[in-house]
């Protein structure tokens, strides 16, 4: 008695009136933070778009926001602002709380919000055009992978300007994840190297140290060197050790939890006349025959950039994480040579990773913590996008941590046994910082032909 009489009194100190309803006070919230992902036929197992369809899941709503598994978020909410940031508000956590505490009352339907609507599969909103592979049969035994490279045409007659670039799996049922790459069409006034200049290319040296295995993936050999820490070597050598790889031909991932590539306010991606697009799919076989279509959707800018858009991945891919190592630190760092404005950050493991931090060393010597994902998970590959883009004086010096867990106390664990090399399957492992920024000095509008190379 006393107890239910005090929590009365408590709610109606928090919300003078009465126990929040569903109509009123939920339904904005769930509209506003989940519904994107929970609504029929998206990733989500349900749909909590009406009274009917949340209530029997109300007890299991509030857990989820009170413990903030949902809507997921893995950034240490003390480090960084964030422009997509869908966490609630500690009130907004109290409201959802209220409501299943005190009965979840529906209230009145009159005082619903309006319904979002969703664009059916596309998330970034309607494409203007949508370039789809040609179908694939996946068959085989369930469990084992296949990884599949299509390519496209565009069949551009002019440059085009992306704003937004959103890969749709076909079937969700086989497609694990899939990239798509812009293939730049032959440069005319390119000139040929001369042959007797000596050749570093770092993508040859770096697949000597390689195999593929029989799923057609690469792996890192057993005996390749092992160079854990990243910044113990020169941060701007290609090789050995670490690989920074100017992935700005990257236009899209699909990834699980990831979302759309969407690339900030006045900035675009140039997808040249005549380029084409490579799919890169990695299929994992369900044990029955399947087929997919996958999909990729471009929105155009309305007009010219003011700066182009572009993106550097920072990996460490020499390590080997020993079997059974409950925290195995790699780090990988990188010195940029040109003045830069942040505009996203996204860590990459595998089944492994613990999590992730990345630093910055500016060259006055202060340090300062951009990005912390204490409790990194495979399943939500999240892009955190600064909500003011961080601005990087040249000379800046990035020092991305990463660690693993290879015990048998990670669930995700595929094998504890083993000693990880870096590897493109999901039961090996990666280290990488995707980074995405514009150049602090360009606001003009760039010319097409201004894709200058990176750092
Ligand atoms: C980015 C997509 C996404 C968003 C946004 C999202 N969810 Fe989820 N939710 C999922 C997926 C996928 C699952 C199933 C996998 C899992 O449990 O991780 C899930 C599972 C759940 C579950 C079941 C949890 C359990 O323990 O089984 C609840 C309850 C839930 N979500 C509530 C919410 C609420 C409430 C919000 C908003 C405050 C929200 N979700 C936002 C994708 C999302």
């Amino acid at each position: 008695m006393l107890r239910s009489a005090l929590l009365t009194l408590c709610l109606a100190a928090m919300l003078p009136g009465a126990v929040p309803t569903f109509s009123h006070d939920v339904a904005p919230i769930l509209y506003k933070h989940c519904a994107s992902c929970h609504h029929s036929n998206d990733i989500a197992p349900m749909s909590l778009m009406t009274y009917q369809e949340a209530k029997p899941w109300a007890a299991a709503i509030k857990e989820a926001v009170a413990t903030r598994k949902m809507p997921p978020w893995k950034a240490d909410p003390h480090v960084g602002k964030w422009s997509n940031d869908p966490s609630l508000s500690a009130a907004q956590v109290a409201t959802v709380k209220a409501w299943v505490d005190g009965g979840k009352p529906e209230g009145n339907p009159k005082d619903m919000p309006k319904m979002p609507v969703f664009q059916e599969g596309w998330h970034a909103g309607k494409p203007d055009a949508v370039f789809n592979i040609t179908e694939v049969k996946i068959d085989g035994p369930a469990g084992s992978d296949e990884y599949r490279q299509i390519t496209v045409p565009t069949n551009f007659t002019e440059d085009r300007w992306v704003i937004s670039a959103e890969l749709r799996p076909g079937n969700r049922k086989v497609v694990h994840h899939a990239h798509v790459f812009v293939v730049d069409p032959p440069d005319p006034n390119a000139v040929a190297k001369p042959k007797s200049a000596p050749v570093h290319d770092p993508v040859k040296e770096f697949a000597a140290w390689t195999k593929v295995k029989s799923d057609n993936l690469l792996v890192v050999r057993p005996e390749a060197p092992v160079i854990n820490d990243g910044c113990a070597v020169d941060d701007n050598a290609v090789f050995p050790g670490t690989v920074k790889s100017d992935l700005g031909s990257l236009l899209s991932s699909y990834l699980p939890g990831r979302e759309p590539d969407v690339y900030p306010e006045g900035t675009a991606r140039l997808v040249k006349a005549g380029s084409k697009l490579n799919f890169s799919i990695h299929y994992a076989r369900s044990g029955k025959p399947e087929t997919d279509i996958t999909s990729v959707g471009l929105i155009f800018a309305k007009e010219p950039p003011r700066t182009i858009a572009r993106r550097i991945d920072l990996s460490n891919h020499m390590f080997m994480i020993p079997a059974g190592a409950t925290e195995h630190e790699v780090t990988e760092c990188h010195t940029f040579q040109k003045d830069m404005l942040i505009t996203s950050l996204t860590p990459h493991m595998h089944l492994r990773g613990k999590s992730m931090k990345m630093e910055l060393t500016y060259p006055d010597g202060h340090t300062s913590t951009v990005l912390y994902v204490p409790e990194y998970n495979f399943n939500w590959q999240i892009t955190y996008r600064t909500a003011d883009p961080v601005y990087l004086p040249k000379g800046t010096r990035l020092k991305i941590t990463a660690k693993f867990d290879n015990s048998k106390n990670n669930p995700t664990n595929p094998d504890p046994t083993r000693n990880i090399r870096w590897g493109e399957a999901s039961e090996s492992e990666m280290m990488d910082g995707w980074i995405e920024y514009i150049d602090a000095k360009s606001t003009a509008a760039p010319s097409t032909g201004a894709a200058a190379p990176h750092q």
